[in-house]
């Protein structure tokens, strides 16, 4: 796996939610196309305004033909005289982590772990996923239907998490319908016993599956606050899904900019079990720290710092 990695200064401490939104309305659609391309992280420093600009592409040739389609691309004239002042090219070593059986079969890693000589991998967001689930959301996921809206990094996560946890069925909705066939297709050659199925992210179909599951997971960024990038909670296809939501459900929205999305507020509304997605984020924190330090994680001490660091409003 290889790496760009590309440092940005000068932009106003203020424009660093507005730059991230540019990032991924303007550059993403484009840079998704460029071969050998396997994802992005943004890390910022809004009291400086500095930020590293993260690509990842599968071989050194691809890198190479990347980089310099990136560099082509400059920043857009609303962060004024942000420079990006260096470009640098690193091998990442992933292929020396070895990834845990759950890893390997997921094909994504979020923590790893120096096992002597050794780097070993692990995916923590699909048994995160399930903590949340079956813990705040009192959900039963052995042969339950779900529904999981997205096809990143997250929606991947839970579509393997739920199959792999026994679930009846998997539905996998996105807004680019390729992503969520190509998803559905490596669940379903992973766990045979699921029935797992895709299609486009649009009201009709969320509606349908919505109607018929007992797990919906939102993985999109769709309901994160619009000063955080997204859109608010605004989007037919989830006003569908608010109008339909019922007692006897659980929804988990990995969203937690705001903490209690529209869509939460409407299945709380609905008599559904809602679950937020700071829930999440400290479980599968929690199952990094077990797997880092082989103690218990203190979920519940994690869980009041973080709701007390994070705004109710996104
Ligand atoms: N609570 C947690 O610990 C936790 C963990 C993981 C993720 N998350 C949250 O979950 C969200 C997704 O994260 P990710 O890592 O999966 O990101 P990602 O890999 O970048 O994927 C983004 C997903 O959102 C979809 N999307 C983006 N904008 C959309 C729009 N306007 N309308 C409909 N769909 C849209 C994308 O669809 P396309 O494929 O069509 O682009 C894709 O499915 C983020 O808000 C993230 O913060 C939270």
């Amino acid at each position: 796996m290889y790496a760009r990695i590309a440092k940005f200064e000068g932009a106003r401490p203020e424009q660093a939610d507005v730059a991230k939104r540019l990032f991924e309305e303007r550059f993403l659609p484009e840079i998704r196309k460029l071969d050998g391309f396997t994802g992005y992280t943004m890390l910022g420093d809004r009291e400086t305004g500095t930020a590293l600009g993260v690509t990842f592409f599968e071989t050194e040739e691809t890198l190479r033909t990347g980089n310099r389609a990136l560099d082509e691309m400059s920043p857009p004239d609303e962060l004024g005289n942000t420079r990006r002042t260096s470009v640098e090219l690193y091998e990442v070593m992933f292929h020396e982590i070895t990834g845990d059986a759950t890893a390997a079969r997921i094909g994504a890693v979020n923590t790893v772990r120096v096992d002597e000589e050794r780097l070993v991998g692990f995916n923590t967001d699909a048994p995160g996923v399930l903590d949340a689930l079956e813990g705040a959301g009192g959900a039963r996921v052995p042969g339950g239907r779900c529904l999981v809206l997205g096809a990143g990094g997250g929606g991947r996560a839970a579509a393997f998490g739920l199959a792999q946890a026994g679930a009846a069925k998997v539905v996998i909705l996105n807004r680019t319908p390729s992503r969520a066939e190509k998803l559905a297709q490596q669940v379903a050659a992973a766990v045979r016993a699921c029935d797992v199925a895709a299609g486009a992210l649009d009201a009709s179909s969320a509606v349908h599956f919505a109607r018929e599951a007992d797990i919906i997971v939102q993985a999109t960024s769709a309901t994160m606050s619009a000063a955080m990038g997204g859109l608010g909670g605004r989007a037919p296809w989830l006003d569908a899904i608010r109008a339909h939501l019922r007692r006897g459900i659980t929804v988990l929205d990995m969203v937690y900019t705001p903490k209690w999305t529209e869509l939460l507020t409407s299945a709380r509304e609905a008599g559904a079990a809602a679950v937020s997605g700071l829930s999440l984020l400290v479980h599968q924190g929690a199952r990094s720290f077990e797997l880092w330090t082989g103690r218990p994680a203190p979920v519940d001490v994690m869980m009041r710092a973080v709701d007390a660091e994070i705004p109710d409003r996104g």
